[in-house]
């Protein structure tokens, strides 16, 4: 019996436990640093070496970060899926690749990676695991000065949406984990699935902005609630 279709949006909190910063908690990104400042195109337009510098910053911490047990919850729940002719889409606001560390086949990364960057000469993205700045020379067109990170700022559009809407309506069961779904279109993600009839769960340290739009929840640390929840799903198997 093939099992349901899953769909599973994550955010910072699952990264949180591996030492990646989230955005909103009291010690997050957000509050020592202003999105106008770092996360926008005018602001990258404004001064690049600043906002260069903020995803430097986030790319070393990234490149010294290992997945935790609730990355690997995920990548195993996706390989036992896909034995059984099931499908996990693994939707991520994350530009982390904790997930594909854990040994996760397919990731949809809808806020774009870290470890990629995207040259404005020649629209191309590559894989970058050092710094970004004005002498970083695209590996497509090896012009020098026209890389940016490869993560999608406010104003932008997010990645991959065709393909993301189509898996979310095509899903059986919508969970959230470690988002605050504060910002939009992720956040919007529970609505399309409850009007499609599907049981929605939110997976997080505490309630979310969201917490109400979800039939079942469950708090705590990713550590805890994510790998207990896998081994539960798995257990229908
Ligand atoms: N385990 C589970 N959940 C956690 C943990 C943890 N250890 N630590 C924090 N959380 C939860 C917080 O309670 C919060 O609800 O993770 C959520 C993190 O929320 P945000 O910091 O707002 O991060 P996120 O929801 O991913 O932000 C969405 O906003 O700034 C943009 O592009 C950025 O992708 C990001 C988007």
């Amino acid at each position: 019996m093939v099992p349901p279709s899953l769909f599973i949006l994550t955010g910072a909190g699952l990264s949180a436990e591996s030492g990646l910063g989230t955005f909103r908690d009291v010690d997050g990104l957000w509050t020592s640093f202003r999105v106008e400042d770092y996360a926008t195109s005018e602001a990258f337009a404004r001064d690049p070496l600043k906002v260069q510098g903020f995803y430097n910053a986030r790319r070393r911490n990234l490149m010294g970060a290992s997945p935790n047990a609730a990355h690997m919850a995920l990548a195993a729940l996706q390989k036992a899926w896909s034995a059984r002719g099931g499908r996990v889409t693994l939707c991520t606001q994350n530009v982390d690749d904790l997930l594909e560390m854990a040994g996760a086949a397919e990731v949809v990364h809808m806020h774009g990676e870290l470890k990629k960057a995207w040259c404005l000469s020649c629209d191309g993205r590559s894989a970058w695991e050092t710094d970004l700045g004005p002498g970083a020379v695209c590996p497509q067109c090896g012009k020098e000065g026209g890389l940016r990170p490869d993560v999608v700022w406010f104003g932008e559009f997010p990645y991959h949406m065709d393909l993301i809407t189509q898996r979310l309506e095509a899903a059986e069961l919508f969970v959230a984990i470690g988002t605050s779904g504060s910002v939009y279109p992720a956040a919007g993600f529970v609505r399309t699935a409850t009007a499609r009839g599907m049981p929605t769960m939110e997976i997080n340290l505490e309630p979310s902005d969201n917490a109400q739009a979800f039939s079942t929840r469950s708090y705590g640390p990713a550590t805890e609630t994510v790998p207990a929840w896998t081994k539960a799903m798995i257990g229908t198997l």
